[in-house]
């Protein structure tokens, strides 16, 4: 050969010198972690699909995010499990609800902790949809009635100390209609972080036992989006932008890290990923067989994330990982 080798390795022949040429971190800050309110006191029930996560009661949740503030995470992402389901779901915009009393709660406690609410309503319908039923049928999701919920169950949510308002429903138009609400009633600083893409995935399954949300017939691919979409993808996000979303998010994260990538390239939003539930059970699952390391497989998995364009990444194993970064891992 007439011309010297090129040699890949000699970069990576310490732990000091990939440290200086990496090029990706992960920083405690950038992770959110989950957390379902329930009714009750002194209440932590275990899910039993996704080890180490719990429904807690408000005063247990306080204590929850409390932890993971002091092990270094920034933000937790709430989601409700109302006294009462009915066929609108209303009880997501009662002012007393669940997160509503969550967020009050943590707003007292913690007010440094940066408190995103989820927007949906298959936890507060009795029939486990995202929004409101088209009559006379009742099998369809009407989207112009959801949307008009939606705005009502953000301004409630905002009023009661949410920092940002993160829409899942995948109804259409309803970042404008929940940003036209929010400034209406004199939230125009509250952000919106929009479950932009948002694919219809069996990765869902555990969280369904956790917020008790699963549909009781049909399921949600006439709203949410077929996982064989990318360019689909594209136009969901850029309609998200238009609509003044100021954060978006791709879900699940790992099976679409293609899209993430797609979006760092196309928007310069910041740009979030949810890690979600099944993601974590995988990982929680074999580690329990012993076949995976979780500290390992968790931490490859959000390094991952971040390379492919994530800004900020929510996960279940949120403080898992940042009291691992506290203690100095590195890959
Ligand atoms: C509500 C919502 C879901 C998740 C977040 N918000 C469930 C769903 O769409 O069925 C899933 C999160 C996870 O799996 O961790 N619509």
């Amino acid at each position: 050969m007439g011309f010297p080798a090129t040699r890949m390795r000699r970069l990576r022949r310490t732990a000091t010198l990939r440290g200086m040429v990496r090029e990706t971190r992960l920083a405690a800050e950038q992770l959110v972690l989950p957390l379902f309110a329930c009714p009750g006191e002194g209440v932590a029930r275990a899910v039993g699909s996704m080890p180490g996560v719990y429904q807690h009661s408000v005063d247990r949740l306080v204590a929850a995010a409390a932890e993971a503030f002091a092990a270094g995470v920034r933000g937790v992402l709430l989601f409700g499990l109302p006294e009462r389901k009915d066929a609108e779901g209303s009880a997501a915009w009662d002012d007393d609800g669940i997160v509503q009393r969550a967020l009050r709660a943590l707003a007292r406690e913690m007010p440094d902790l940066v408190k995103i609410a989820d927007l949906c309503f298959c936890e507060y319908t009795d029939h486990g949809h995202c929004g409101v039923l088209r009559p006379p049928g009742n099998t369809e999701v009407d989207n112009d009635a959801t949307l008009a919920n939606l705005a009502r169950q953000a301004v409630s949510l905002a009023k009661a100390g949410a920092d940002v308002i993160a829409p899942s429903d995948m109804m259409d138009g309803r970042v404008a209609a929940v940003r036209a609400a929010l400034d209406a009633a004199g939230q125009s600083e509250v952000p919106i972080l929009s479950y932009a893409i948002k694919f219809a995935s069996g990765f869902y399954g555990p969280f369904r036992e956790a917020a008790e949300s699963a549909p009781s017939f049909g399921d949600r691919r006439a709203y949410q989006m077929d996982p064989a979409n990318g360019r689909e993808a594209m136009r969901e996000a850029a309609l998200d932008v238009e609509e003044g979303a100021d954060i978006l998010m791709v879900k699940p994260a790992l099976p679409y890290l293609d899209l993430l990538a797609g979006l760092r390239r196309r928007f310069d939003l910041p740009l979030a990923a949810y890690h979600v539930s099944g993601e974590y059970a995988m990982l929680k699952a074999a580690a329990e067989r012993g076949w995976l390391d979780y500290d390992r497989v968790l931490m490859e998995s959000l390094v991952a994330i971040r390379r492919a364009g994530a800004d900020l990444i929510m996960t279940y194993g949120a403080v898992d990982a940042a009291r691992l970064l506290a203690a100095g891992w590195r890959e």
